[in-house]
């Protein structure tokens, strides 16, 4: 069987609030998206997972849809839309859209009318309960975004349900009609030429909220069984679900023969950084045995059967090269190393806007600077723990959503060129150093690791097939694995440290050849002890 053209493919996240501005509203727009299509073009990409562009109050940023087939006004019309797909795909690259349903906005003509009352015929695309018998909401359970996951609507004396923001009510799964609304929307995009759909929060839609099961709820692979009857099947497109609660175990089911989804986006190496106790919202160091488990585990679990998608960041993690590498001193070549890392593993890699120029995190001031429904939703939730204002503004500054949602940096122009106007968010005042035109000038610079990355995955089958072992899991400081393929071997180790580390390259991934890739100097040679330079990530192809 041919190989899925996803597997070869790397994937890039847009952000379009964020990512260029053609208008001068100080938003960015999909004419602004296409005027940058060359520079992912050059970068080699095979697909833009692009987040939400339609309708929208814009609560969460467009994670809260008021219209499924039509495009918010500020970011474009239709016919921009229509030519970002073909102007995109004369490129190569397909566009991935964002497949949000576990809730709609309120705002969204279903919602509208199932407000109305209790006979509305669309009361039953959402989650209606009676009050608990204290007259408050029916039971405990609490949204993502802070506070009850409940809200009273005085009208029909009902409380809706909504896991994310009260203007995001969850739709009702249980509902064969809003299943089929679903689906005839899914095939109108797909009919439309798109390439794939990356789903929001997929985890949640087989919920039992009257039993206090949110996540992998009973009914979440009947969902998707029926969804890969229903629009998937004999399609020729990328799916990934995003879904936070998925493991090692459950994977398969998700992603594995016949299953609806090409892969999941999982969320275990990013726990890992986060601290036991008042999770994102305390800044905590990042432990790198824990950071490896967090990918060795699901390599091995999905060698046979399923596919691992590869991520360092998206629109609602810190930035790659703050919070896992460093970026003081080190920035350039600590995120390359990154790259090198998280591109020679087995899977799909995604980069996230900004990532291949090294961008970093932003730092707030103060609390109200934040611009996130989530940061201002979660606040009261961590005091009320007993986090102190301080440790909240420090964890929110390391961890917090708008940190990756600052514009894009693309030249040291005012607003760094994302913008002639006042951007929505303020542009990180580093912009003069890290864009991408001074980055992309320079052939040591992160740009050029990422476009070499890109290429070898589709010259080097040994990268997008070959088996995967993970070498030293207990360094604290030497992430490295093995990859082998038809007699060869590929060897990856990096220092992801700020100190020089001298490491003895266990007898099954020594290999002597050619440097396929380097952040520092070529070497041909990965057996017995090297020393590895601050950083230094190298990757060497050879025979076992
Ligand atoms: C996950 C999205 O990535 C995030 O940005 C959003 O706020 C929630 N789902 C709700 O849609």
């Amino acid at each position: 069987m041919r190989d899925p053209w996803w597997k070869t493919a790397v994937a890039y996240q847009i952000y379009p609030r964020s990512f260029a501005d053609a208008d001068g509203d100080g938003l960015g727009d999909i004419a602004g998206i296409i005027g940058k299509l060359d520079h992912l073009a050059d970068l080699g990409i095979g697909f833009i997972w692009l987040s939400p562009v339609y309708r929208s109050p814009m609560a969460d940023n467009g994670y809260d849809i008021s219209d499924y087939r039509e495009i918010a006004p500020e970011f474009g019309t239709t016919a921009d839309f229509d030519r970002l797909l073909a102007e995109a795909k004369a490129r190569g690259i397909g566009i991935v859209m964002d497949l949000v349903v576990n809730h709609s906005s309120d705002e969204h003509s279903w919602f509208q009318s199932a407000r109305e009352g209790r006979d509305s015929p669309f009361r039953d695309y959402y989650i209606w309960r009676d009050p608990g018998p204290d007259g408050g909401p029916p039971n405990e359970l609490q949204s993502f975004f802070g506070g009850p996951a409940w809200s009273f609507d005085a009208r029909s004396g009902q409380y809706y349900f909504h896991l994310f923001d009260r203007k995001q009510p969850d739709l009702n799964w249980e509902n064969p009609a809003l299943r089929a609304a679903i689906w005839e929307m899914m095939n109108w995009w797909f009919d439309k030429g798109i390439a794939g759909f990356r789903m929001d929060v997929i985890d949640l839609i087989g919920k039992d909220p009257d039993n206090g099961i949110t996540a992998e709820g009973p009914k979440l692979f009947d969902h998707l069984a029926e969804m890969q009857r229903e629009v998937l099947a004999g399609r020729d497109v990328v799916t990934v679900g995003e879904a936070w609660s998925a493991s090692p175990d459950t994977a398969p089911r998700y992603c594995g023969d016949g299953a609806a989804l090409s892969m999941v986006f999982q969320f275990s190496h990013v726990t890992a950084g986060w601290d036991p106790e008042f999770g994102k919202w305390k800044d905590h160091k990042s432990d790198l045995v824990a950071l490896k488990r967090g990918f060795n585990d699901w390599q091995r679990a999905l060698a046979g059967e399923g596919w691992n998608s590869l991520f360092w960041s998206n629109h609602d993690l810190p930035r790659a090269v703050s919070k896992y590498g460093d970026d003081g001193i080190w920035r350039v070549r600590s995120a390359r190393a990154l790259a090198i890392v998280l591109h020679l593993m087995k899977g799909t890699p995604y980069i996230y806007q900004g990532e291949e120029i090294g961008m970093t995190n932003t730092r707030f001031a103060r609390r109200e600077d934040f611009n996130d429904v989530e940061v201002h939703g979660q606040w009261p939730e961590m005091q009320a723990r007993g986090l102190s204002a301080d440790d909240f503004l420090a964890g929110a500054n390391a961890n917090g959503r708008d940190n990756a949602r600052t514009p894009m940096q693309w030249d040291a122009r005012a607003h760094a060129g994302f913008s002639t106007g006042t951007p929505w968010l303020a542009v990180n005042p580093n912009y003069p150093r890290v864009n991408a035109a001074a980055d992309r000038a320079d052939p040591d610079g992160v740009f050029a690791q990422y476009r070499q990355l890109v290429a070898l995955r589709k010259s080097h089958p040994i990268i997008v097939h070959g088996s995967f072992v993970p070498l030293a899991e207990d360094h604290p400081a030497i992430w490295a694995y093995r990859r082998e393929l038809e007699g060869q071997r590929l060897t990856m180790v990096a220092n992801l440290s700020g100190d020089p580390v001298r490491f003895a390259v266990p007898g099954q991934g020594a290999v002597s050849g050619q440097c396929l890739v380097t952040n520092t100097e070529a070497r041909t040679d990965l057996t017995g002890e090297v020393a590895l330079a601050p950083w230094e990530a190298v990757a060497v192809l050879g025979t076992p």
